[in-house]
């Protein structure tokens, strides 16, 4: 199989600090580094696909503003067709501000802005696009009624899903006959299956029970554990590599990106996790969304190198 990956999703611009720890409520913590980066899980999932060599085709909305100009030239510069992007005038681009503490854990507070403006009429002008693709991609930070019209229209046209439960909102579970693949990790596997996802065994039975909703593959990943992936003819915990973490900010929207590549192009399911588990890891050990996801190149020699070890 190989083709054109869309990418149905959110553009934020990041606003990031790196602390020694986060603040706790009322408490003001200095000496922070600050950088601004571009971000938004359905613009780093569009680029880790793209760097990780897939075709892709980014469907989003940001505002008419110089940071959605920006974005679109940045994406453009990873090969990403942005024609499909809509401006929207008299509102602001998505924005996130985001705290790093010294062990690269993060905390997240989206201004959607424009995100939330992507509309149906857009989605259908687009529909000659999502139904030429080989996959389609979604995550959780666009309207609702955007994902619930791709849903459909993907299945109406045989087209497989990847949908990132990411984050959290409503957790319900009509839609999930129409996903093709799930990604969650810990926390969205727990909620939207109402089953404690802590260990491998809790995995196993939390993607169980989401399988029963109709999801065809579940994947949910566990951090240092791996990945539990339930799928019609495999189940198995995939192992994570080992690396020191500066950054976990997009190591979900890297996976997916990553794993939509390898899909795509014909890996196997147990490959594709393992390709997408690389390129997780080499972003972690990078600062920032887009400037830490890794290009071909370094996941296959990140993989080599592993296999050699
Ligand atoms: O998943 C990381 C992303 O979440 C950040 O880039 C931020 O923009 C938020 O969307």
């Amino acid at each position: 199989m190989s083709g054109q990956i869309t990418v149905v999703g959110s553009s934020n611009v990041d606003f990031i600090m790196r602390v020694e720890r986060l603040p706790k409520p009322g408490e003001t913590v200095t000496n922070g580094k600050f950088a601004q980066v571009y971000g938004g899980k359905g613009a780093n999932q569009a680029t880790a696909a793209a760097r990780a060599g897939g075709e892709v085709v980014f469907i989003a909305s940001v505002g008419e503003d110089t940071y959605g100009k920006a974005m679109k030239k940045n994406l453009r510069g990873d090969g990403i067709e942005t024609r499909t992007m809509q401006f929207q005038s008299g509102t602001s681009t998505g924005s996130a501000l985001i705290l790093i503490d010294g062990k690269g854990e993060n905390s997240i507070a989206v201004a959607p802005g424009a995100n939330d403006l992507l509309t149906l009429e857009h989605l259908e002008a687009c529909s000659g696009v999502l139904r030429g693709s080989a996959l389609i991609v979604l995550q959780r930070e666009i309207p609702e009624p955007i994902i619930a019209f791709t849903l459909a229209l993907a299945e109406e046209s045989k087209v497989p899903t990847l949908l990132n439960y990411a984050p959290i909102k409503a957790t319900e579970t009509e839609l999930c006959d129409k996903i093709s693949i799930l990604v969650v990790n810990e926390i969205e596997a727990a909620a939207l299956s109402h089953l404690p996802v802590g260990n491998e065994s809790e995995a196993k039975a939390a993607a169980i029970a989401l399988r029963k909703f109709g999801i065809k593959t579940v994947i949910i990943t566990l951090g240092a554990s791996g990945s539990w992936v339930c799928a019609e003819d495999f189940e198995a915990l995939i192992p994570a590599f080992p690396v020191k973490p500066l950054d976990t900010t997009a190591a979900g929207d890297t996976y997916c990106g990553a794993f939509a590549a390898a899909f795509v192009e014909g890996k196997s399911l147990p490959e594709s996790v393992r390709f997408a588990s690389a390129a997780a890891a080499i972003s972690v050990t990078r600062l920032g969304a887009q400037p830490s996801i890794p290009t071909r190149a370094e996941i296959d020699a990140f993989l080599t190198k592993a296999q050699a070890e």
